[in-house]
């Protein structure tokens, strides 16, 4: 067979096992584009059976997933985590700022976008020292504020994006007042200046520029990730396989 022929082979392969299945999106795929009030109808199953594998039309993961596992296969291009890490690296920052600035964004690339920072910060709060959760989950806050004495300004891109007139919620705010004053607050500061000049399409950073970072300061469970029984365990199979039934 050529590639052609196999790659033809292997999309027919995908689109049967498609057929013989039921994919039901979870409700946050689709909240916000219907009234969560009104009951949905499903279409006849016509024998079919309710997804509880892997889904076919993801990349498999490993039976014990890595980190880096992750960044290739859910995680990827993760471009923005790489250069910002990498910028990190550059202006001489230690291992916490550059693990930190990492993973800073992993809900927005694999898991769910609001509250991103809490979301990537409870991942992978049983894996890392507390210095470095502590810096992602405030990163959410204090990306808001300026701090001169760093030379970190508000985001043009922020009021390009949001606005001029966009103010962060109370809840926001009360985050980066505690924030500020706290003895890490400088770990998630740092974070939040070499994450805002990080996006530039024409540089490209491999992962493995971090493998003795992460090798050093990531608690890779033997079992996998999903499958040590963390607080956040669920949290990562839920990467691994968003579509099944239950
Ligand atoms: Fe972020
Ligand atoms: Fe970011």
């Amino acid at each position: 067979m050529t590639t052609l022929e196999r790659a033809e082979a292997a999309e027919h392969a995908l689109s049967q096992e498609l057929d013989r299945l039921v994919i039901v999106k979870s409700v946050i795929y689709t909240s916000g584009e219907r009234d969560p009030r009104v009951p949905v109808t499903r279409p006849p199953d016509n024998g079919r059976r309710y997804l509880m594998a892997d889904d076919p039309r993801l990349p498999r993961m490993p039976e014990r997933p890595t980190l880096f596992d992750f960044f290739r296969l859910r995680f990827a291009p993760a471009n923005h985590l790489l250069q910002s890490a990498r910028l990190a690296q550059k202006s001489g920052a230690g291992d916490k700022v550059v693990l930190a600035c990492l993973l800073h964004d992993i809900a927005i690339a694999g898991f769910i976008r609001g509250d991103h920072g809490y979301w990537a910060a409870q991942l992978v709060e049983p894996y890392v020292d507390e210095e470095v959760s502590w810096a992602i989950r405030y990163h959410q806050a204090l990306r808001f504020f300026p701090d001169e004495s760093v030379g970190y300004q508000y985001p043009a891109m922020y009021t390009k994006l949001f606005g001029p007139d966009y103010k962060p919620e109370p809840y926001i705010e009360r985050a980066h007042e505690y924030a500020r004053t706290h003895k890490w607050y400088m770990t998630s500061r740092l974070l939040t200046v070499n994450d805002l000049y990080a996006f530039d399409p024409t540089v490209q950073v491999e992962l493995e520029e971090f493998t003795d970072v992460v090798g050093r300061n990531f608690k890779q469970p033997k079992e996998g990730l999903g499958f040590d029984a963390s607080p956040s365990s669920h949290m990562w199979r839920t990467m691994m396989w968003p579509t099944r039934y239950l």
